[in-house]
């Protein structure tokens, strides 16, 4: 049986690890081939070795924050798989702080890695995958694009950046290429440390515990939740959606 992928040729930024990993390793299940873009090229390559054996995967080295390695990334990455109708734009930096303490360098990562970057990729893709047609774009925001939390201020307003994005583009790329959002929740398997819960005891107790006093589902989300919604988001099974930001959060977001 053909897989829910086939025929889907992917670019996942950030895809050495987390989320993005969990991600190239369900496009491939489903029969994708793939490219991981990150900026670690030594674990992107890794990482490519060790899910080699489910299907076709190449690591290029790019960080997004620059012109000139997007564009040489999306040709390198057009020329390896022979086209790229599926780009994910998940490299992303979490960082907390509050307004009057978080420093301008922090300011400026935050707002190259997840804002600018995620347009710069959009944009040496966008017209290879326009062309192509029946495309796919996927942006990772988070919940915090969406609603309010305290020392999120930069990294929400990144994130909020990001579904702005994706709106204007859903409108300006179709029909030719279906763009859409994920806005994860709080993921148990990655980014435990910038939470802060780190140190305070067992970060899995923590976690759950946490889940249970505030997440309607009770439950932490996994990167593979995640991966499922980029799956299907790729597949045909989501030919009428665009324009969406689809939350991946337990409730926690209803909107
Ligand atoms: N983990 C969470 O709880 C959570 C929640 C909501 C949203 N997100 C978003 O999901 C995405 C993935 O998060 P994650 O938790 O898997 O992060 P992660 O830190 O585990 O992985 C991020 C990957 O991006 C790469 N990267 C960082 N800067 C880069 C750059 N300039 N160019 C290219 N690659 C770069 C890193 O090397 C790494 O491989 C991010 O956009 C993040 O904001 C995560």
């Amino acid at each position: 049986m053909a897989g829910r992928l086939t025929g889907r040729r992917a670019v996942v930024t950030g895809g050495a690890a987390g989320i993005g990993k969990a991600i190239a390793a369900a496009y491939l299940r489903e029969e994708a081939s793939v490219v991981i873009a990150d900026i670690d090229a030594e674990i992107a390559q890794g990482t490519a070795e060790e899910l080699s054996e489910f299907g076709t995967i190449f690591a290029i080295g790019c960080d997004v924050t620059s012109l000139a390695e997007t564009r040489s990334m999306a040709a390198e990455a057009i020329d390896r798989l022979g086209g790229v109708n599926v780009l994910v734009n998940n490299a992303g930096l979490s960082g907390r702080g509050l307004i009057t303490e978080i420093p301008e360098e922090r300011i400026d990562a935050l707002l190259a890695v997840n804002l600018k970057g995620v347009i710069l990729c959009a944009q040496a893709f966008a017209q290879a995958m326009y062309d192509t047609g029946n495309a796919v774009m996927i942006n990772m925001s988070s919940q915090a694009g969406k609603r309010g939390w305290p020392e999120l201020s930069v990294y929400g307003a990144t994130k909020a950046g990001v579904l702005g994005m994706n709106r204007a583009l859903a409108v300006e790329l179709a029909p030719h290429v279906r763009v859409n959002a994920i806005c994860p929740g709080y993921i148990s398997d990655v980014g435990m440390a910038w939470r802060g819960w780190e140190g305070r005891g067992d970060a899995s107790e923590i976690g759950n515990k946490f889940a249970r006093d505030n997440i309607p589902l009770q439950r932490l989300q996994s990167a593979d939740d995640i991966a499922n919604t980029a799956v299907f988001l790729a597949s045909d099974e989501a030919r009428e959606i665009t324009g969406e930001a689809i939350n991946v959060g337990g409730g926690v977001v209803t909107d």
